[in-house]
């Protein structure tokens, strides 16, 4: 694939002769500082809730800074995915991943199957990526580029400081200025720091500012032994090419077999909204599904059913069914601030991700489970704790793996820790204990930014870092 990124280029422009050209910009909005004129003009179109066609949806309304820049549930009625379109009242179909270190991800590399912008690495860069959310009709459902330019002309502060970076000229050409939109944007969410603060408890640590708890400790230990956690395989706590920091992401590719969410409206049978009853008419239709899979929709990562943008200029190959299921391994960095966690946010908090993790082979019904083992003496520990894979009703379902079709439960990465069935017939615990759990989730919070090496004790992380195995 080409490098024709455009990802860095509008970072590279003159970041000093133009900083301070670009107006004030909406009050919730960070520090312009220091930002080049493109990153300026970049910020106020994040901002910029006049640029949805609901008047009521900027990107940070999906992405809030004080989540990490992922979405707040509390203001989607509690939804997994967030809720848009031109009367706020459609659902979309993902949890919204947090943007801090977002700038540092790779293009996507069809070699190595890495990188690449959504959870699925459709967008070939964050420029790309940016453009999509404006004309998305469950998010800010403008009908096309053209409507964004009206907006835009519409939006004084936002137009002065775009016009500012690009001219004036551009805006003829709707195309062009919505292409110029997602550089700006992709500038922003490239130099403004607070998409990379590196100001976690474990940076410093790392430089010895900072002390790490008994539990810390010993979930760091886990967190990167093969035998226990094993999450150092996928989520590197050491630096690798992409940053002179551990990113905690590989940008790879793994399908970890996430339970259907029914919280999420379009895995239902003729899906409408919880808002407004309307019928979700846009849920995709899913091709090349085997006749015999249960639901009309899933959502499938590399293999669909979403797509490269039309206008990408990189655009990825769909996949087909043999990476049907996989999913990009997200950072863990400020994970603390972020649930729901995975796709579909199916886990509400950390413990909860862990436990699935864990448990993910062991604590699930008999249906088709090879490894199920009954409760009782010597038998299973988590059966009585009731299955992660359930049906509409609650009910446990008959496969696990249940928001994969049976065709490609292949796919399941069962080979690797933490999720190797272990043999119950031997004694063998899940590769966690409830209390080693509880470490790793302490650890995990140190990767929360904030963290002043000179007030240690005003470091605050959420309630869901405290232990919960008595
Ligand atoms: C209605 C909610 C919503 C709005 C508005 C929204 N996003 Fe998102 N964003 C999401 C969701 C959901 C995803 C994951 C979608 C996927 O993977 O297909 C996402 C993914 C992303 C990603 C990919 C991150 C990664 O690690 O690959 C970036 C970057 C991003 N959004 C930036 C933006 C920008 C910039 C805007 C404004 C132009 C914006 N978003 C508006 C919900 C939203
Ligand atoms: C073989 C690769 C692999 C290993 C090993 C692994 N993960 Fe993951 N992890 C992933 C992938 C892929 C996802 C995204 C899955 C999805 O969204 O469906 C993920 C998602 C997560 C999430 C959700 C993050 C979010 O923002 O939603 C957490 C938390 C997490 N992993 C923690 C861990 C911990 C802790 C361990 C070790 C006990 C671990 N992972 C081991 C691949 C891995």
């Amino acid at each position: 694939m080409s490098g024709a990124i455009l990802r860095s280029s509008a970072a590279l422009l003159g970041a000093v002769l133009l900083a301070g050209c670009g107006g004030e910009g909406p009050s919730a909005a960070p520090p312009a500082a220091g930002l080049s004129a493109q990153a300026q003009a970049g910020r106020a179109l994040f901002f910029d809730r006049t640029l949805s066609a609901s008047g009521a949806q900027s990107c940070a309304t999906c992405h809030v800074p004080g989540r990490a820049f992922t979405a707040d549930p509390a203001t989607d009625r509690g939804l997994p995915v967030p809720l848009g379109g031109r009367g706020m009242d459609l659902p979309g179909f993902r949890n919204a991943p947090s943007l801090v270190y977002a700038a540092l991800t790779p293009a996507f590399d069809p070699e190595s199957l890495t990188g690449g912008f959504f959870r699925d690495g459709r967008a070939s860069s964050l420029a790309v990526q940016a453009q999509q959310p404006f004309v998305t009709r469950f998010e800010m459902a403008n009908a096309d580029a053209a409507e964004v330019v009206m907006r835009l002309e519409a939006s004084p502060q936002t137009l002065a400081a775009f016009t500012a970076a690009y001219g004036a000229t551009v805006l003829s050409d709707s195309a062009a200025t919505l292409a110029r939109i997602g550089e700006a944007i992709a500038a922003f969410e490239t130099e403004a720091p607070q998409f990379h603060p590196f100001s976690s408890k474990f940076d410093y640590w790392l430089q010895g500012r900072a002390s790490f708890s008994d539990a810390e400790l010993r979930g760091i230990a886990l967190f990167n032994n093969p035998g226990k956690g094993n999450c150092n395989a996928c989520h590197p706590s050491a630096r690798q090419q992409y940053s002179d920091h551990a990113l905690f992401t590989d940008f790879s590719y793994d399908n970890i077999g996430v339970p259907r969410n029914w919280a999420i409206p379009a895995n239902s049978p003729d899906p409408v909204s919880p808002v407004s009853g309307v019928p979700l008419d846009y849920v995709p239709a899913q091709a090349g599904l085997l006749s015999d899979a249960p639901y009309a929709y899933y959502d499938l990562g590399l293999c669909g059913p979403f797509a490269p943008p039309a206008t990408d200029p990189a655009p990825r190959r769909t996949y087909g069914a043999g990476r049907c299921g996989l999913f990009k391994v997200p950072t863990l960095r400020n994970v603390a601030l972020t649930a729901p966690y995975f796709h579909n946010g199916n886990a509400a908090d950390l413990h909860q991700a862990l436990q699935f993790y864990v448990t993910r082979d062991i604590n699930n019904n008999q249906g088709n489970n090879p490894f199920w083992v009954p409760a009782g003496p010597g038998g299973n520990p988590y059966a009585a704790a009731g299955s992660f894979f359930v049906n509409a009703d609650g009910s446990s379902a008959l496969y696990q793996y249940n928001d994969i079709p049976l065709a490609f439960n292949a796919n399941v990465n069962v080979g690797e820790n933490p999720y190797t069935p272990p043999t119950f017939s031997g004694g063998n615990e899940p590769t966690l204990t409830a209390a080693e759990i509880d470490d790793v989730v302490a650890f995990l919070c140190t990767l929360t930014d904030g963290f002043d090496p000179d007030h240690p004790s005003a470091y605050s992380v959420p309630a869901q870092c405290a232990p919960q195995a008595r």
